[in-house]
C-alpha cells in the first residue's frame, strides 16, 4: 500500500515525466467517449420559470438551515438560459458526450403525466439539438435527485406507486427525445439519494428514518428502474437503437489488513454500497446474500419478527434481472474497512453492516471534506465490479475533485490536473492490462455548480463560475486544457 501512495509526490503537469514509473503510456480505442457531467438542479437555475413545478430540492434549500449558508439552486449557473455557453465550452475542449439530467418537474410539474409543461419539454429539445449540432452526444440521466415535490407529498420513494409515475415520465422522455438520445441513465446514485435523503437527512427531503425506510425506498427505486428499462426495451429499442443503464457509486473499500475478517468486511462494504443495487440488476434479480443475512439477523436481534429488508417476488426477480445495457460507475475516493462494528451509530442501516471505515492520514486531502484522492482505488474498484457483476459494459459516469473557495477563482488547479491524469491512467490500466470493457469517461463537472447541501464553495468544475455575477462568462481552469489534451490524444501516447 505504501508504494502505491507515491501519487502525493507526483505533479502530473506534463505527461512525459519519466519519473512516474508506474505511469502507463497508451491510448484508448478510437470510439472511446470522453465527456463531462452536470445535473439539472445543480446548474439550471430558473427554479420556478416557464411552468416548472417545485422539486424536493427547491423545498429543501428554501428551508433555513438545510444548506451551507442557506444557498439554493434558484439561479446557480443559470444554464436554463445559458446552455449555449455550456455547449460552446464543451466544444472547445473537444467533448464527445455530455451527461446532463432532465428535471422531472420541468416536464411534469406535479410529477404525473396529467399535466405536461411544453416550455420545459422544449428546453431539453434545444439543449439536445445544440449538442448534436456541436458533435456532442447527449447522455441523459432521468433522475438526478430532484423528485417533484407533489410526489414527495404522496410519500416519495417510500410509496411503491412511484414506480408507475417514474415509468410514465421515462416513457414520455424516451418517446419525446429518443430519436436523438442514444444513452439513457434511469437513476443517479440511488445509494446516496435514499440513504442521505431518507436516513441521515442531510439531503432532500431531509428525513431521518432509521431502520426500514431506506430499504423500502431502494426497493421501490429498483422496481421503478426495471419498469422503465422494460418500457425502453419493449417500445423503443428496435426503432431508436439506444442503450439504457443505471449509474451507481461507491468509494473503494480496501481491507485494512490481510486478515480474513477484514477482507470479508471490505467485501461487505462494497456489497452494501454497490451490490445493493448492482446485484439485483446484473446478477440474479435479488439482493446479495450477505445483505439478506445481515439485515435478517439484525432485525431479529432487534426484536422484529421479519427482516427490515423487503423481498422480491419470483416475478419481480425475473423483471429485474438483466435490466441494464451498461453499468454507469461513479468513483471519487477510497476508504479502509475493518471488521469492527462501528460504535455510536444510531440503530439502523450502518449497524446492519458490521464494519468500520477509516481513511489514511497520508492520503492527500481535497477541497471536499469527504474525499481524499486515491487513484489506485479506481482500478481496484473497476476490477471488483468486473468480477462481481458479470463483466458488464462500463461507462465511468463521474470522477472528479473539488477545491474549496467562496468566490475567488483558482485557475492553477494542479490538484485537478493530478487527479484527472492519474485517474484516467488507472482507467487505462484497467482497460489495457485487466481487459475491462470501459466505453467512456465522464469528468464531474463541466463547471462549478451547487454541490447540494455543501453549497457553492465546493467547486468541482473544469470551468470557474462566478456565482456573484452569473452573467459573467464561465472561465477555464488549467485543468480544462489538460483534459482537452487527454481527449485529443485519446489517452497518453508515448
Ligand atoms: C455525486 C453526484 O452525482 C453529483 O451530483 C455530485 O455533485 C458529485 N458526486 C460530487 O459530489
Amino acid at each position: 500500500i505504501r508504494a502505491e501512495q507515491r501519487y502525493e509526490k507526483f505533479v502530473y503537469r506534463e505527461f512525459q515525466d519519466p519519473e512516474r514509473d508506474s505511469f502507463l503510456y497508451g491510448t484508448f480505442p478510437s470510439n472511446f467517449s470522453w465527456g463531462v457531467a452536470t445535473a439539472a438542479y445543480q446548474i439550471e437555475g430558473a427554479w420556478n420559470e416557464d411552468g416548472k413545478g417545485p422539486s424536493i430540492w427547491d423545498t429543501f434549500t428554501h428551508t433555513p438551515g438545510r444548506t451551507y449558508n442557506n444557498q439554493t439552486g434558484d439561479v446557480t449557473c443559470d444554464s436554463y438560459h445559458r446552455y449555449e455557453d455550456d455547449i460552446a465550452i464543451m466544444k472547445e475542449m473537444g467533448m464527445k458526450h455530455y451527461r446532463f439530467s432532465i428535471a422531472w418537474s420541468r416536464v411534469f410539474p406535479d410529477g404525473t403525466r396529467n399535466r405536461i409543461n411544453m416550455a420545459g419539454v422544449d428546453y431539453y429539445h434545444k439543449l439536445i439539438d445544440g449538442l448534436l449540432a456541436a458533435g456532442i452526444q447527449p447522455m441523459v440521466t432521468l433522475y438526478h435527485w430532484d423528485l417533484p415535490q407533489a410526489l414527495q407529498d404522496m410519500g416519495g420513494w417510500d410509496n411503491d406507486i412511484m414506480a408507475v409515475h417514474f415509468d410514465n415520465y421515462a416513457d414520455f422522455c424516451f418517446n419525446e427525445y429518443g430519436s436523438k438520445v442514444k444513452l439513457w441513465i434511469t437513476f443517479n446514485e440511488p445509494y446516496v439519494f435514499t440513504k442521505v435523503g431518507l436516513e441521515t437527512g442531510v439531503h432532500a427531503p431531509g428525513l431521518k428514518h432509521q431502520g426500514t425506510t431506506v430499504y423500502r425506498a431502494a426497493h421501490n427505486v429498483l422496481k421503478a428502474h426495471a419498469k422503465a428499462w422494460h418500457t425502453y426495451n419493449d417500445r423503443y429499442r428496435s426503432t431508436q437503437k439506444g442503450k439504457c443503464g443505471i449509474t451507481l457509486n461507491c468509494s473503494w473499500g480496501q481491507a485494512a489488513t490481510d486478515s480474513e475478517e477484514d477482507k470479508a468486511a471490505a467485501d461487505r462494504y462494497m456489497q452494501f454500497g454497490f451490490g445493493w443495487f448492482a446485484h439485483p440488476i446484473f446478477v440474479n434479480g435479488d439482493y446479495p446474500e450477505v445483505i439478506k443475512d445481515k439485515v435478517m439477523k439484525k432485525s431479529l436481534a432487534q426484536g422484529l419478527t421479519t427482516s427490515r429488508l423487503p423481498e422480491f417476488t419470483e416475478e419481480e426477480k425475473q423483471l429485474l434481472k438483466g435490466t441494464s445495457d451498461f453499468l454507469g460507475a461513479n468513483y471519487y475516493t477510497a476508504v479502509y474497512v475493518s471488521a469492527k462494528e462501528r460504535q455510536a451509530m444510531p440503530p439502523g442501516f450502518f449497524k446492519d453492516q458490521d464494519f468500520m471505515t477509516t481513511d489514511d492520514e497520508n492520503w492527500p486531502t481535497s477541497g471536499a471534506g469527504w474525499m481524499r484522492p486515491v487513484p489506485w482505488g479506481f482500478r481496484k474498484f473497476l476490477n471488483w465490479i468486473n468480477e462481481n457483476f458479470n463483466k458488464p459494459v462500463i461507462y465511468i459516469t463521474e470522477n472528479g475533485v473539488a477545491e474549496h473557495s467562496e468566490d475567488e477563482p483558482m485557475f492553477e488547479d494542479t490538484w485537478r490536473i493530478q487527479y484527472l491524469t492519474s485517474h484516467v491512467n488507472e482507467m487505462l490500466k484497467a482497460y489495457t492490462l485487466d481487459g475491462i470493457d470501459i466505453r467512456g469517461y465522464t469528468y464531474w463537472s463541466l463547471m462549478d455548480n451547487l454541490e447540494w447541501a455543501e453549497g457553492y464553495a465546493s467547486r468541482f468544475g473544469l470551468y470557474y463560475v462566478d456565482f456573484k455575477n452569473p452573467k459573467r462568462p464561465r472561465l477555464p481552469k488549467e485543468s480544462a486544457s489538460v483534459y482537452a489534451k487527454v481527449i485529443r490524444n485519446n489517452g497518453f501516447p508515448e
